[in-house]
């Protein structure tokens, strides 16, 4: 019942501008994508760390991990793609634990509830509970507002029983390009537990997410 991480770095960081990919540039003199590693290599029941990269991101991944690496293979022209040529390219485990590159902060806490969770069905992802109000803005003027209750933010990793996840990214057949793949695994029919994320988690998308973080270890430092 091996447990091996995903980890989904091969996107090309359109939404930063250019430049090097928000998952290859440090945060406080770590590269966001060897704070990812870390926390699942050294977590004590994850077994493998796989990554999965960008056509010509092979340099800026040794520059970011060296020969810590160890298996990698090239991603796809969108998330879900790359996620399924990475669990194509693990080919077997017991459980995966698939998570964005682009998430530094994350607390072993969040992978054992993960991974109890799998005890219950088949997939887990970690979520936080929408707390700001919620409107539909078109063109910036407003319209309907959203019902918040029962809504929540999906973080990663998710935690998936591997036969299944991969059986199911294998037959998806949606029209809508999928973000995570916990929609990939209700869409094949499985049950996916949603466990409490942590504030950490969250995604660095733009310029200004990296000056947050540094700010936030700054004032965890002193
Ligand atoms: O673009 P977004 O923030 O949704 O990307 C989430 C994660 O998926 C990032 O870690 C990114 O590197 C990865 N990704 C990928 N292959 C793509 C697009 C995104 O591995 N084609």
């Amino acid at each position: 019942n091996r447990v091996v991480a995903l980890i989904v770095a091969a996107g090309s960081g359109s939404r930063m501008g250019g430049g090097i990919p928000k998952q290859y540039r440090k945060v406080a003199g770590v590269p966001v994508i060897a704070r990812a590693f870390d926390a699942l290599v050294s977590h004590p029941k994850v077994d493998a760390v796989h990554i999965v990269i960008g056509a010509s991101q092979e340099t800026m991944l040794a520059d970011a991990l060296g020969d810590r690496v160890m298996t990698s293979s090239p991603g796809g022209a969108t998330r879900r793609e790359s996620v399924r040529a990475g669990l194509e390219a693990i080919g077997s485990a017991g459980r995966v634990l698939i998570h964005d590159a682009a998430r530094p902060f994350l607390p072993a806490t969040v992978i054992d509830r993960l991974i109890a969770a799998l005890d219950e069905a088949e997939g887990a992802i970690p979520a936080l509970p929408v707390v700001d109000t919620l409107v539909r803005a078109e063109g910036g003027v407003l319209g309907d507002n959203v019902e918040r209750e029962g809504l929540a933010r999906v973080q990663t990793p998710q935690a998936f029983r591997f036969d299944d996840i991969l059986a199911a990214h294998r037959n998806w057949s949606g029209d809508a390009e999928p973000t995570d793949d916990a929609q990939v695994a209700r869409a094949a029919g499985h049950k996916v537990l949603a466990v409490p994320g942590d504030a950490m988690l969250e995604k660095l998308t733009h310029e200004a997410d990296f000056a947050a973080a540094e700010a936030r270890l700054g004032a965890v430092m002193t």
